[in-house]
């Protein structure tokens, strides 16, 4: 039995399995997908979900060193949807029976955009019936905040950690007192606290970034106990200060099969957890997405964003569906998750079976 069979027979891997098993060649690797297709079958079947991404405004106030929307980036065009260019992304949706939108922007906490958002959940809802499931990703908030929206109808919450390193977290991200680690963890413990689904994310491919490190983002995301996850490549935008260490980077293939492989170990480590099939796969496989979902994700994102401002929402480059109508992308997601063997789940929500199984109190069993 190879090294690869034997740790993929452990109950519980520990961080030198993980880095071994992030390490495999093109031949192991295969054994590791085997392994999580077949755990993906049986815990949570066949079925993919989609959520509507409405990609609501790009204006930051943060400086990600890795994001093409950050604050100092002064080639963007700035944006903020209408409350009716929600209301039409969010009707779609429901007609399209997805059940289930995400709203996402950068990072802003004034007053008027709490204001804005929790008044717009409620239009939402009112104009679907309460038949949509929410997700927010608008960034870190404060406990008040994020108490309004849930109230107002929000179910989930997405807060990538980005890197679970806080040394690692300290480079990719300027010293100016907006970004800091202990704050961000802070947010999803609070998160989890006032009873949303809680979903968390890393990145993967970064310059300084080790197979230990995302060894440990797995570990990170397990002993966090999230519901969702969603991670993808990091793709280099050349408007941003880590361009420059674009020559640190692994070749794009590898980054993603390194994905893949992030997505197939977090599928065996938490099994009953929703798993995105990023945009980002996609924007260096063409079938990236479909490669996701084979080896363990279960949760699909059509962009629902209005054409016009989808070039303005360029967090890195090459990204797909740009000129892409709400419409088509739905049509071309189906056919390709149909090409994968999967089966979508229309009108279903799709919460977690985890979720629902920490909100009963019932025990893991593995
Ligand atoms: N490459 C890949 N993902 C990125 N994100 C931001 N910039 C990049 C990039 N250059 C991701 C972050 C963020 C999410 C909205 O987009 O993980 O949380
Ligand atoms: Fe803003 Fe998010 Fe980009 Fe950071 S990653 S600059 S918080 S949009
Ligand atoms: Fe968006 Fe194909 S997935 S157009």
């Amino acid at each position: 039995m190879s090294q690869t069979e034997k740790i993929l027979r452990k109950e519980q891997f520990d961080r030198d399995d993980l880095v071994k098993l992030l390490n495999t060649d093109q031949q192991e690797r295969l054994l590791l997908f085997k392994k999580s297709e077949e755990v993906k079958q049986s815990f949570v079947g066949n079925k993919v979900y989609f959520r509507g991404l409405i990609e609501f405004s790009n204006r930051c106030t943060k400086n990600c060193m890795y994001c093409g929307v950050r604050a100092g980036n002064t080639k963007v065009i700035r944006y903020d949807l209408t409350d009716d260019e929600v209301l039409e992304a969010a009707r779609f949706a429901h007609q399209q029976r997805f059940a289930s939108i995400v709203i996402q922007s950068g990072e802003k906490s004034t007053a008027s955009f709490t204001a804005r958002i929790e008044t717009l959940l409620k239009k939402i809802h009112e104009a679907t019936r309460h038949e949509l499931h929410v997700t927010l990703s608008l960034g870190e908030q404060s406990e008040s905040t994020y108490r309004r929206w849930r109230e107002a109808g929000a179910q989930r919450y997405l807060l990538r950690i980005e890197v679970s390193n806080p040394e690692l977290y300290k480079k990719l991200h300027p010293d100016n007192g907006k970004h800091d680690y202990n704050r961000r963890l802070e947010a999803l413990h609070t998160l989890k606290s006032l009873g949303y689904q809680l979903g968390t994310g890393v990145m993967i491919g970064l310059p300084f970034q080790s197979p230990g490190d995302l060894a440990d983002d797995l570990l990170f995301m397990q002993a966090l106990d999230i519901d969702m996850a969603g991670m993808g490549p990091y793709i280099e935008h050349h408007d941003t200060p880590l361009y420059r260490y674009r020559d640190l980077l692994l070749p794009r293939k590898d980054r993603f099969y390194l994905s893949l492989k992030m997505v197939a170990l977090l599928r065996i480590m938490m099994k009953n957890i929703n798993i995105a099939a990023t945009t980002a796969m996609q924007s260096i496989d063409p079938q990236g997405r479909e490669k996701a979902i084979k080896v363990g994700a279960n949760v699909i994102m059509p962009n629902l964003t209005p054409l016009k401002y989808r070039e303005n929402y360029l967090l890195y480059q090459d990204k797909p569906c740009i000129d892409e109508e709400a419409e088509q992308c739905r049509g071309c997601l189906e056919a390709r998750i149909h090409m994968a063997g999967a089966e979508i789940a229309w009108g279903e929500w799709g919460d977690s079976d985890h979720y629902q199984k920490r909100q009963a109190g019932v025990p893991e069993t593995d």
